[in-house]
């Protein structure tokens, strides 16, 4: 996994403009530049996948009803399936082959201590989202815990070691 620290602030002013006027999406992925030729409307989980090689974010639903598609944009998690290219514009992006902080590395050591994923295929958005969760609460109580991963389908349903591996990433980042 690649070990990129991404600021999480959106260009501005003659630099933005720059990037929303000449038909080319110039969007930061996983803290590098990137250009990309592509129809505005294109979504960006495809852009990920498709053009940048980036196949750890995953495709479910194409509705925005699984998570399994979740990436951070300018420090938020969206549902990369509904967000067009256009929008990520002067944006700054981060997939699961890149998050780097504390808490997501917390998150990342307490999944494999007890061994959260069963097939895996939601679980790249299911870390992502641990991981917004616990940058904005580093105590989440299980009812936290159930709304902020609500959003996240598992048809393994890991959803009880998913809460026990939220706790534990919590307690980790306490001591
Ligand atoms: S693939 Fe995006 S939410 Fe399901
Ligand atoms: S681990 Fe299989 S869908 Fe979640």
């Amino acid at each position: 996994m690649a070990t990129v620290t991404t600021p999480t602030a959106r260009p501005t002013g003659a630099e933005l403009e720059e990037a929303l006027d000449d038909g080319i999406t110039r969007v930061r992925v996983n803290g590098v530049d990137r250009e990309l030729a592509i129809d505005p409307d294109t979504p960006l989980l495809w852009a990920l996948r498709d053009e940048l090689r980036l196949t750890g974010t995953k495709y479910g639903c194409g509705i925005a009803q699984c998570g399994a598609c979740t990436v951070m944009m300018d420090g938020q998690t969206i549902r990369s399936c509904v967000t067009p290219i256009s929008a990520a514009d002067g944006g700054i992006v981060t997939t699961i082959e890149a998050i780097d902080s504390p808490e997501a590395k917390a998150v990342q050591e307490a999944w494999v201590a007890i061994d959260v994923p069963q097939c895996g295929y939601c679980q790249s958005g299911q870390v992502m989202s641990a991981t917004a969760l616990l940058t904005e609460n580093r105590k989440p109580t299980d009812i936290d815990i159930d709304n902020a991963m609500a959003g996240n389908v598992c048809r393994c349903a890991t959803y009880v070691r998913i809460r026990q591996a939220i706790h534990d990433a919590a307690k980790k980042l306490e001591a």
